[in-house]
């Protein structure tokens, strides 16, 4: 147990320091979601939670979007580079092997999904996205951008995740009229 709050140590220090402002709260708030989701959820699962985006806290490794064709491009390499960036914090913690592999395919496979075990954290960090990214999204990227993206992680949300953030409630208005009429449009496309 030492070794793997070595680990979560480690990867709140990393995401402590990214200069994406919502990354911190990202990265809590996913183990929240996948604890309240699926209470049960194993190690390697809160592991793979509070770590999936860690690549984009380190300035020198992320990568960027501007080097790839399109977004699902851009959001693989982003799962691979976090994946393997969480072994090196696991082995530095000496966590058992099978720990390791296992949070890794987690990381990995994060925003394409597949086995029920990576959908749970697909889910959680889908629906964490929308609970405390989406304001900081919107005013960094403005309206056009937010749209896109809400979208696209809207479509890949299950019926009761859909459910979920249908009742968030933001700060700012203009952000919650968009997203009114966002979700109005989704029902329209059914
Ligand atoms: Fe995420």
């Amino acid at each position: 147990m030492r070794k793997n709050e070595c680990v979560k140590k480690k990867i709140e220090k990393i995401i402590k320091n990214s200069l994406v402002p919502e990354d911190p709260i990202h990265s809590k708030n996913t183990l929240e979601w996948l604890l309240k989701l699926n209470p049960d959820a194993d190690e390697a699962l809160k592991i793979a939670a509070l770590a999936h985006d860690i690549e984009r806290a380190i300035e020198k490794r992320k990568v960027k979007r501007k080097d790839y064709k399109d977004y699902d491009e851009f959001k693989n390499a982003h799962a691979l580079n976090s994946a393997n960036i969480s072994v090196e914090i696991m082995k530095e913690c000496n966590v058992s092997t099978e720990l390791a592999d296992d949070a890794f395919h987690l990381i990995r496979f994060h925003e394409t999904g597949g086995s029920r075990r990576v959908n749970i954290l697909r889910g959680a960090d889908g629906v964490s996205f929308f609970h405390v990214n989406l304001p900081e999204y919107f005013s960094r990227n403005g309206k056009k951008e937010t749209e896109k993206r809400w979208f696209w992680g809207y479509r890949r949300l299950s019926e009761k995740e859909k459910i979920i953030i249908a009742k968030f409630n933001y700060q700012d208005e203009e952000l919650n009229t968009l997203v009114t009429t966002w979700l109005e449009k989704s029902q329209l496309c059914l």
